[in-house]
């Protein structure tokens, strides 16, 4: 089978680090062929990366010349939050069809998510995957399978702790403002809300949250600007099957073991998933705390680790199977638009959240 040709928007860590798993990929399946990104020390990166790979690769300064190239049947949006809206609507636009992972926040407001997903359907033989890849690390995705078996019963509280570093420094520091993020209920969070929504198997209907930038980033200052993106909050996530979702974020936190713990709580039992400790606990009600089982997550399938816990590879190995379908008449992707849009609102709700001090419906954000 030829290999898929991958185009790359977008090349600093994430961008790389998706050539890397891309690389990795079973032998002769896919190949990324061109980079696209207008600052020059990014594109020498690349270049530096595919040398080291072995790989030719031809570089461009924007991702308009990227898809006129012809040189790729699939692209990688990897480039900044607030650029994801524009270049997503000229992939759409473009003549040539072109499959895309969008790395995660879809968009960073909900009226732009909802845009793409219009300029989508008008495109149905083009396969968009959001890459919300917390949900393929080893021990989430073996807590889902718990959840989905019945074992812990109906779930009524699903709670995520991610405690971490502070953001790092990235390209020209568009990360340090809500402008460019969205928010950082959006920018990352997305993550959590995406996997809320997983475990409690059901839509959001409501949203309460607390939050500040109370320790990190009070001295940086860009262009006269001191950043505003928060560093910390509780958010509250109601369900429409009566679910509860707490979301406990601390991004000063790096004394911690664990970076993400997830606890999801059903009428019959609890489960438990820690990253990087890479291990999952299950324990029922009537078996007490002497019948908790804690055991190790791993998925064979992983060729590279990378930065997520090889997430992102298994999040390539089900693209690059769904495009592979798609060609022949017919896949979903494994993460969809709406899962995208859905992920924002809640983030977008939480924001809005803290500013005013009131629980916001999702109906309110999404109309
Ligand atoms: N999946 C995850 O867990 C995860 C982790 C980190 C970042 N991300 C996402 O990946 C994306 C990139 O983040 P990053 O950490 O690589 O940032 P980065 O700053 O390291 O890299 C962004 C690159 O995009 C380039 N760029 C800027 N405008 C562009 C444009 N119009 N067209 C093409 N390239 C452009 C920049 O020059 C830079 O090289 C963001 O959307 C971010 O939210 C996802």
């Amino acid at each position: 089978m030829a290999a898929i040709r991958y185009g790359i928007v977008g090349a600093g860590m994430m961008g790389r680090e998706h050539m890397l798993n891309i690389s990795h990929l079973p032998g002769g399946s896919a190949a990324v062929t061109c980079v696209a990104d207008p600052h020059p020390l990014s594109r020498a990166a690349a270049l530096d990366l595919a040398s080291s790979l072995g790989r030719p690769l031809k570089v461009f300064s924007s991702h308009g010349e990227l898809l006129e190239s012809g040189l790729c049947d699939v692209v990688v949006v990897s480039s900044p939050n607030m650029t994801h809206f524009g270049i997503l609507m000229d992939i759409l636009r473009h003549p040539r069809a072109h499959h895309v992972l969008v790395e995660k926040p879809l968009c960073t407001t909900v009226h732009h998510c909802k845009e793409i997903m219009a300029a989508a359907k008008a495109r149905p033989e083009v396969l968009v995957h959001v890459g919300l890849e917390y949900r393929f690390m080893p021990p989430v995705a073996k807590l889902l399978q718990v959840v989905n078996s019945g074992e812990i019963g109906k779930v009524k509280m699903v709670a995520i702790r991610e405690h971490r570093f502070p953001f790092l420094v990235k390209v020209e520091n568009w990360n340090r403002f809500n402008a460019n993020t969205g928010g950082t209920l959006v920018e990352k969070c997305c993550h959590f809300f995406d996997l809320m929504r997983l475990f409690a198997a059901a839509d959001p209907v409501r949203v309460m949250a607390s939050g500040a930038i109370d320790v990190n980033h009070k001295d940086e200052v860009y262009d006269g600007k001191v950043p505003d993106i928060i560093d910390n909050a509780f958010v509250i996530v109601e369900f429409d099957n009566g679910a509860r979702g707490m979301l406990d974020l601390c991004m000063f936190a790096e004394g911690s073991k664990n970076e993400q713990e997830i606890s999801v709580v059903g009428d019959i039992g609890k489960g438990e998933a820690f990253v990087p400790e890479g291990i999952v606990r299950l324990g029922t009600r009537a078996g007490g705390r002497d019948g908790v089982q804690t055991s190790p997550a791993a998925d064979v399938r992983i060729k590279y680790e990378g930065l997520h816990h090889g997430s992102s590879y298994l999040e390539h190995l089900a693209f690059l199977a769904a495009v592979r379908a798609a060609g022949s008449g017919g896949a979903a992707p494994a993460v969809d638009l709406r899962d995208g849009l859905l992920s924002v609102a809640i983030g977008v709700a939480g924001q809005l959240s803290i500013e005013q001090g009131r629980f916001v419906s999702i109906e309110e954000v999404l109309s």
